[in-house]
């Protein structure tokens, strides 16, 4: 949510370093975008004596920001600083925009996160003859620094980074910032629970929300903590030091992540590139884990938590969104195969509610950015209550897989496309992979249900390859419900795949804004079936599984109720095709593990509908890719 990124180095390229950086970032938010460029005296004719800060801000993308960048700007500098925005407080708008610069232009800053009590520092700016420009939290920062700068001013002249001290313990909220000032060559920076990278390149430092900015440059990354704060002096020295200014030895990581795995590789989007990487993604979440005949899986991460894993009277799993929805595939999962009780809670109810975590009990936290913030937020409250933390995580070295105790990683790469989609398999991939871990360690599968259970999901990236072959197919058939007249679109199946039933609603509804909803199809007649005419489909999931018979008399209840229906059906299936006006088959395989596959389709039609409707799939309106505000 809001990307950050900033150049400070010996090479002058700075602009165009955080340009590229911004587009990289533009997953984060894109409704307005900004950059300063400070030019060191004598770099420009009215900067002889001091240095000068140039603010280009604009509503709407990178490249809108871009364009609207007189040519006669200089396009040099060491030092530069951006920022691409998910508005929170205050629309989208130029005035909005960030970098934020203080009322007496001391400073300037890009933010990412909610300072909370914003509107406090406000009143007491303004009572200090404070005046704003913006709407927003960040300016009212801004404006907080260079008065704890001023403050300070007579006793400790231009000390910027003990003014963004002092003024960071008044904040509460969230924060990463990037500050510099016309008044000092320093550079800080500073985090607390919104995520900031410092890449560390030959000729300096590119720092940035995560690590895609900088893998171009360097992969030599440390990773800022909570409450720490950076310093680059002379464009080439780094300092690291908490809020009370005690030093710390930076760790520097070594980022795992290459240029290709960023770019959009031949598709026309992010989200058609990820969808097709599904096959390797699913592979490499299961490569080296799932082994061979009746050895023991191997999952190393989950060794530290396993005896409370064994032991949990029962396990919470928190997540948001399309991680909830693999949070409930992994419940199912569980229950079945482990037969240990699950509950699973959205992280920003499970925050609030007082929830009855017994100490050992274990709390899942599945998430693809490692960074939500509601999803961070719960898991630390557990732990405050004795439980033990698990993630299922996708972005190396992200927030939550550092305040995990154990975890799994995902491996599904870096996941551009605002709807997930790679991300999510792999979730449930590592959900599959936890749930016959615990079964089979807990003595309730037989060597030969093992045996099943991984040939299963071994052959899972086969048949997803196998269904994305039939890619041409699929988008002719949700061609056939493009038209806007489809306004409302219901999901339905039942057991394994319901969760299925619900992501598919949400691919579709988040990125071609059609109503969509998905029900138990054993829900249906209790409510939904209101809906039902010519212009409301229902999408069925119905492999061939135990509730097959059940799931076909709902479809004949909606076919009687003259509504359209799209059917995903296992090959061989031929009763299904009598009934619905299209289907769509793909390989079976193991019941549990079918969610893996029936989810496929699904987003090839959203994809479909919403490109059809003119959408932008890779960034829809209002939403962003790492949400890090409550
Ligand atoms: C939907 C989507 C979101 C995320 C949710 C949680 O396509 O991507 O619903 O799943 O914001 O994000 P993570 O998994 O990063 O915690």
């Amino acid at each position: 949510m809001c990307g950050i990124v900033g150049y400070v180095g010996s090479k002058y390229y700075g602009p165009d370093v955080v340009i590229n950086g911004l587009r990289r970032l533009e997953y984060r938010g894109y409704d307005s975008a900004g950059i300063a460029i400070r030019y060191n005296p004598g770099e420009r004719t009215d900067a002889m004596y001091g240095n000068v800060i140039e603010n280009w801000r604009e509503k709407g993308g990178v490249d809108e920001l871009y364009d609207s960048i007189p040519e006669s700007v200089i396009w040099e500098s060491n030092c530069v600083i951006g920022h691409t925005r998910w508005a929170t407080h205050g629309v989208p708008s130029r005035r909005n925009a960030h970098p934020h610069t203080s009322m007496n232009r001391t400073i300037t800053l890009v933010h990412n996160g909610i300072i909370e009590n914003y509107e406090t520092l406000r009143k007491k700016l303004i009572q200090e003859g404070y005046e704003f420009e913006s709407q927003t939290d960040t300016e009212v920062l801004a404006n907080w620094i260079e008065y704890m700068y001023n403050k300070i001013y007579s006793e400790t002249p231009g000390d910027l980074e003990l003014a963004v001290r002092l003024a960071l313990k008044d904040v509460v909220g969230a924060y990463a910032i990037l500050v510099i000032s016309p008044e000092t060559d320093n550079v800080i920076m500073a985090k607390k629970s919104s995520p900031l990278a410092i890449g560390i390149a030959d000729d300096g430092f590119v720092i940035a929300s995560d690590a895609t900015p900088i893998v171009e440059y360097t992969k030599d990354v440390i990773y800022l903590e909570d409450e720490q704060i950076a310093v680059i002096e002379n464009n080439s020295d780094i300092r690291i030091t908490d809020l009370n200014a005690v030093e710390v030895d930076p760790v520097i990581e070594r980022v795992d992540l290459d240029l290709e795995q960023i770019e959009k590789g031949g598709f026309d989007s992010f989200m058609m590139k990820e969808i097709n990487e599904q096959p390797e993604t699913i592979q490499n979440c299961i490569r080296g884990r799932l082994t061979d005949g009746l050895d023991q899986l191997m999952m190393g991460g989950i060794d530290p938590v396993m005896p409370q894993l064994l032991r949990a009277n029962k396990i919470f799993i928190i997540a948001c969104g399309t991680s909830w929805h693999a949070a409930l595939t992994g419940k199912n999962m569980i229950e079945k195969l482990a037969r240990i009780p699950v509950e699973v809670d959205y992280a920003s109810e499970f925050r609030y509610k007082d929830p009855i975590i017994k100490s050992g009990d274990v709390v899942i936290g599945i998430t693809q950015s490692g960074e939500t913030a509601d999803t961070k937020a719960a898991m630390e409250m557990a732990r405050e209550r004795g439980a033990t933390l698990f993630g299922v995580v996708n972005v190396v070295g992200s927030s939550i897989a550092r305040l995990a105790d154990a975890g799994m990683y995902t491996h599904s790469g870096i996941e551009v496309g605002v709807a997930s989609t790679k991300a999510f398999t792999g979730q449930v991939a590592a959900m599959a992979l936890l749930a016959i871990k615990l079964g089979r360690q807990l003595g309730n599968i037989n060597d030969d249900t093992y045996l099943r259970l991984k040939s299963s999901l071994k052959s899972i990236p086969a048949k997803v390859a196998k269904i994305l072959s039939q890619t041409e197919d699929i988008l002719a058939i949700a061609d056939e419900y493009t038209d806007e007249k489809y306004h409302d679109f219901l999901y339905l199946a039942r057991g394994h795949n319901f969760p299925i039933a619900l992501e598919g609603a949400l691919k579709l509804k988040e990125i071609s804004y059609a109503h969509a909803e998905g029900y138990p199809a054993g829900e249906m007649k209790h409510g939904p079936i209101a809906l039902i005419d010519e212009n409301c489909p229902s999408v069925f999931i119905l492999p061939n599984d135990k509730d097959y018979g059940k799931v076909i008399s709902n479809m004949q209840e909606v076919k009687a109720r003259s509504g359209k229906v799209l059917a995903i059906v296992n090959e061989g299936d031929e009763l299904a095709e009598t009934i619905a006006d299209h289907v769509i088959k793909i390989p079976e395989c193991e019941e549990i593990f079918m969610p893996l596959l029936t989810v496929i389709p699904l987003q090839l039609i959203s994809y479909q509908i919403a490109t059809a409707r003119g959408k932008n799939v890779d960034k829809p309106r209002n939403l962003a890719k790492s949400v890090t505000v409550e």
